[in-house]
């Protein structure tokens, strides 16, 4: 039989994303705007900016994907749409827009659990390497957990950041270093910056103490990153360094970077000890998505961790790992060779658990 084709939408935050991907791993096409510069003068995402400029950018990325595949609604058997988590604005944008492409065309619906989209992504084209049950690390501004992927629709969350997500405190604390942001296409905000500047520094000259090691928190699968970014604050505001040093600079963003990297793979490693003792999950591999898992500190950290347990460490390429249509397409592939279909009736799901 000829692979599937499945169109895939997403609009769960600020960008706008759509994809064609074939059942064999293939893709076909995919477009994403975002709405960076639209936000960035706020400080931070604007629901309502968000819903509109998804409701103006949708069906321009939907038109420029089908295009680019050289294909029409008639080529592609399946529409998959991100339901939720999400801003409940830009989520309807998606929603709305995959129900009414599938109704009209009579395809098959998928609703897609964001966060499933972005576990499952690293199976696409792979699934014979990233076997059921995995562990995976979800590392980037918006999220900070892990969880055991038993399967399509089958997962459970293993932990979660208590404040910020790790990627936030990337960037919040090359703001209290001063570091400038690099504009990146792919994997933007300050973490490269900062892991740029840490390569010439040294993180034993302000060595930083680990979030969550007293006792009772240490057994915990959570995460914690505002204590790192609130000591480094109080270090600037207290004269022990200079934002305007470089070499102070270095040094601090070395610190930071390994106590984050040291935490992750702290934790990640209680997590794969919890799956395996108390779940019974032999896991087959460790899967690091999110655009942090690019960082090479973290890297190492988490490969040296991997290697520990004979587990492979898979990571998507950094474009796969933030938000995209590529990963609704794919998951949507895996939903619907599950049977896993859903009306044309389906809402958003503003806050959807795991
Ligand atoms: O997955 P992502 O591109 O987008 C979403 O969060 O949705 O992640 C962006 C986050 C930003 O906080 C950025 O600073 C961080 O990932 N990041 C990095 C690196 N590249 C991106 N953090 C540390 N080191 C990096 N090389
Ligand atoms: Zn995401």
């Amino acid at each position: 039989a000829r692979a599937l084709r499945v169109l895939g939408l997403e609009s769960s935050c600020d960008d706008t994303a759509a994809a064609i991907v074939s059942s064999d791993g293939q893709i076909i096409s995919e477009t994403v705007r975002h709405q960076h510069q639209v936000h960035e003068a706020y400080g931070g995402i604007v629901p309502g900016l968000a819903a509109d400029h998804h409701l103006r950018n949708m069906p321009l990325v939907v038109r420029e994907t089908l295009e680019k595949a050289g294909m029409g609604m008639a080529d592609v058997d399946a529409v998959a749409v991100t339901r939720g988590p999400g801003l409940p604005g830009s989520l309807a944008v998606g929603v709305a827009a995959g129900k009414t492409l599938a109704a009209v065309h009579l395809k098959p619906l998928v609703g897609v659990h964001h966060m499933e989209a972005h576990a499952l992504m690293a199976r696409m084209g792979a699934e014979d390497a990233v076997r059921f049950p995995y562990v995976c690390l979800l590392i980037s501004g918006g999220h900070t957990l892990s969880l055991v992927v038993h399967g399509v629709n089958e997962h459970t969350l293993l932990g979660a950041t208590r404040d910020d997500s790790v990627g936030e405190a990337f960037d919040k604390v090359a703001r209290e270093l001063a570091i400038p942001w690099i504009d990146a296409e792919d994997g933007g905000g300050a973490g490269p910056a900062l892991e740029a500047l840490a390569r010439d520094g040294d993180p034993a000259r302000f060595a930083l103490p680990l979030p969550m090691e007293k006792s009772d928190s240490a057994r915990s699968l959570d995460f914690s990153f505002s204590g790192l970014k609130t000591r480094i604050r109080r270090m600037r505001e207290q004269g022990a360094f200079s934002a305007a040093c470089r070499q102070d600079q270095a040094d601090l963003a070395a610190a930071f970077q390994h106590a984050a990297a040291e935490h992750l793979q702290r934790k990640t490693r209680r997590a794969l000890a919890h799956a395996a003792a108390e779940m019974g999950v032999a896991a087959t591999c460790l899967v690091a998505s999110g655009g942090v898992a690019s960082n090479h500190a973290v890297r190492a950290a988490l490969a040296r961790l991997a290697d520990r347990h004979g587990l492979p460490l898979v990571c998507p390429p950094p474009r796969l790992c933030t938000d995209n249509g590529v990963m609704v397409a794919w998951a949507g592939v895996e939903r619907l060779r599950c049977g896993l279909l859903d009306p044309y009736t389906i809402d958003f799901i503003q806050r959807w658990p795991l």
